[in-house]
This record gives C-alpha cells, sequence and structure tokens, in this order.
C-alpha cells in the first residue's frame, strides 16, 4: 500500500531511515559495541574480496570496494555479474565472492555465483528476499532487511546494501586487525548515525522538487563525484535515466578533462556531489571548469560546502555533514530524491518505467 504517497517509489525513498536502521540492527551488537560475526565468515584468511551484481547492486559493491580497502585493508575487486560470468575470471586462493542482489533471482549474478561456488570459493549473498535462490544456494547469507520492493527503480534495497556492507568492512577490519577498540567503538557510532542523517537529509524534498523543474526540461545531466561520491553519481545517473529517460551520465570528477568536459556547454546541467572533505578543493576545481564552459551545476553538499560554493553554483542542495557512510548515504536520498520529482515533473510512469522489470531473471 502506497498510504498517503504518490508513487511507490516516494514511498520507499521515505521509509529508508527506519529500513535502514532494521538491517543495522542485524549486523550491529550495541551492547558490546562492535559488529557481530556471521557463521562461517571469517575475513581475518581472506586474500582477497571479489564483489559481483548487476545494475544499482553493483553500484553499492563499488561503494564498498573503497571502505574495505580503507577500514579492512582487504584487496577488493567489484565486477558486473553479465561480464564476470563470461570472462573466465582467475581466482586466487584465500578469494571470498559476495553477490549482491535485491530480489536474489537476477540471472547473471546468480550464474556467477555457481561458477564461484564451482571453483570451491566461499559464497555470500546479500539479499533481501531471504527465500530466493541465491539466499537458498549460497554458503553465507547476509541479508538486507528492507521489506518488499515494489517500485522498479531501487532505493530503500540500495541503502539497505550500503548499510550491510558497511557493517561487514568494518566486521572485516577487526577480524584482520586493523581495528583497535576505539575505533570499533567510533565506527559503531558513525553507522548507528546513519538512520538519523537519512531523516535529516529527507528534509532537502521540498527544495530538491523546486530544483527539479528546471532539471526535467535538461536534455543532458553529468553527475560528479570524488571517492565514494564517485559510484554514487553512478547510481545518481543510473536513477535519472531509468525513471525519466533524460540521458544522464555518472563520472569520477577527475576524469573530467579526459573526455567527458567536450559535452559541456551552456544547458548542460551538471550534478556535483560535493561533500566538504579531504578532497573538496579537488571537487570545486571541477566545478569551476565545468561553470566557465556554461553549465548549469547543482551541488550537493553540506553547510560548509554551500558557504564555499556560493556565487559559483546556481544552487546547493543541503546535506548534513556526517561522517563516513552516513554522509554518503545522505547523498543517496538526494540523488533519489532527484530522479523522483524530475520524473514526476516530466510525468513519466516512476513505479513503471518503460522496457525495464523489477527482476531480471533471464539473460
Ligand atoms: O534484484 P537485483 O538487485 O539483483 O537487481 C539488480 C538490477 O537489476 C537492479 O538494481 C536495477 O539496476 C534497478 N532497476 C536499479 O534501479
Amino acid at each position: 500500500e502506497k498510504g498517503s504517497y504518490r508513487h511507490f517509489m516516494e514511498k520507499e525513498i521515505h521509509e529508508q531511515p527506519e529500513v535502514v536502521a532494521r538491517t543495522l540492527g542485524a549486523y550491529v551488537d550495541q551492547v558490546e559495541n562492535t559488529i557481530r560475526a556471521r557463521d562461517g565468515l571469517d575475513f581475518s584468511k581472506a586474500s582477497r574480496l571479489l564483489i559481483v551484481g548487476c545494475g544499482t547492486a553493483a553500484y553499492a559493491g563499488e561503494v564498498a570496494e573503497y571502505w574495505f580497502e580503507r577500514i579492512a585493508r582487504l584487496p577488493t575487486e567489484v565486477d558486473i555479474a553479465s561480464e564476470f560470468r563470461y570472462r573466465d575470471p582467475a581466482f586466487l586462493e584465500g578469494d571470498v565472492a559476495l553477490f549482491i542482489s535485491q530480489s536474489g533471482e537476477t540471472a547473471d549474478t546468480l550464474e556467477a555465483m555457481r561458477l564461484c561456488k564451482a571453483a570451491g570459493l566461499i559464497t555470500v549473498a546479500l539479499v533481501n528476499t531471504a527465500h530466493s535462490t541465491m539466499a537458498r544456494e549460497a554458503d553465507i547469507v547476509a541479508p538486507t532487511l528492507a521489506g518488499p520492493e515494489i517500485g522498479v527503480a531501487s532505493t530503500k534495497a540500495f541503502s539497505c546494501q550500503l548499510a550491510a556492507l558497511a557493517c561487514l568492512a568494518v566486521r572485516a577490519g577487526i577480524e584482520r586487525g586493523h581495528l583497535d577498540t576505539a575505533s570499533v567503538t567510533d565506527h559503531v557510532a558513525q553507522l548507528m548515525a546513519i538512520p538519523g542523517t537519512m531523516s535529516e537529509a529527507l528534509r532537502a524534498d521540498g527544495q530538491i522538487d523546486q530544483l527539479a523543474r528546471d532539471l526535467s526540461r535538461s536534455e543532458i545531466v553529468l553527475y560528479l563525484g570524488r571517492d565514494q561520491y564517485f559510484p554514487m553519481a553512478l547510481e545518481g545517473a543510473l536513477k535519472l535515466k531509468e525513471i525519466s529517460y533524460i540521458h544522464a551520465e555518472g563520472y569520477a570528477a577527475g576524469e573530467l578533462k579526459h573526455g567527458p568536459i567536450a559535452l559541456v556547454e551552456e544547458g548542460v546541467s551538471v550534478i556535483v556531489l560535493a561533500p566538504s572533505d579531504s578532497l573538496f578543493a579537488k571537487t570545486r576545481s571541477s566545478i569551476e571548469q565545468v561553470r566557465a564552459r556554461g553549465a548549469h551545476v547543482l551541488a550537493l553538499t553540506d553547510e560548509a560546502g554551500a558557504e564555499a560554493l556560493e556565487g559559483l553554483v546556481q544552487a546547493s542542495i543541503l546535506l548534513p555533514a556526517a561522517r563516513g557512510a552516513a554522509n554518503l548515504m545522505s547523498a543517496a536520498v538526494a540523488v533519489q530524491l532527484i530522479a523522483y520529482h524530475v520524473a514526476v515533473h516530466k510525468g513519466t510512469d516512476v513505479d513503471q518505467p518503460r522496457n525495464l522489470a523489477k527482476s531480471v531473471t533471464v539473460e
């Protein structure tokens, strides 16, 4: 039931703080201030983590690569399932393979999992559907508790995947001896801040709705980000193209001069994920480059960032200033709201976009 919401997607965007909190509850031990171990999953001896998924699930994996490498010093590789399964991947002794899927039924992801199982790897399924084929066949199940996701465009399943992955990265950091007690406590505090931060981010709804009117007239929208915000830029672009049919591309901000800046001219919209973090100065310089070529720039940033970008960008969407995964996930809320409101302004079928199915069970 949609309740008072116009679309399932809108409802699912707004229920994220709640379902993310529920998902965190499956991983975080708040009494001991740590992340619970999962039966059979031991990152201490892992030589490498392979993450495989399709679409939005693969982007969640790409975000997690930054976390597993930074927090747990665990070499991580992320693949799109349809490429992975046909490229005869080379495995290493000690590889752990993690498959991300909302449905647990996506054909390519499932076949990639079967391939890894046959090769003798430990397989972990990060799935939202508890009784799915992937959940049944994997050695270990890591749940997301988003509840049924009806909108074809994934929103709450994505943020629950991110929440679970953030927990698993901390768990890996503990098991691999890279986190002392104080850092674990700090990570747990950051994780527990996620739902509150996402609720705050949802307050940008009205502002985004207003900005979406202009954006819905764009023919091209570029999304730029650095570090963990790079895969989020890819996800933002995917969300917009899926439901508004506007041509959108996500790029690492540092790649601008290697090609995409050729697209930028008067009338092109650029959405920049620009939190005021250690890379802010670099992101700001990317903004200057696209502004100099006439782009219309929307920055997703916090108060400090908005102040520093005053006069340079057309508008800043104000997000809370949080740390780590919480900050990233407030950007997730913003890119979802942008796609949603642009699509509503365009009058497209938000929950059932053309040509797309909720679950891709045939290749
Ligand atoms: O059920 P899955 O998570 O395996 O689905 C993967 C993709 O098909 C899915 O994320 C797709 O990209 C969505 N339409 C994204 O909004």
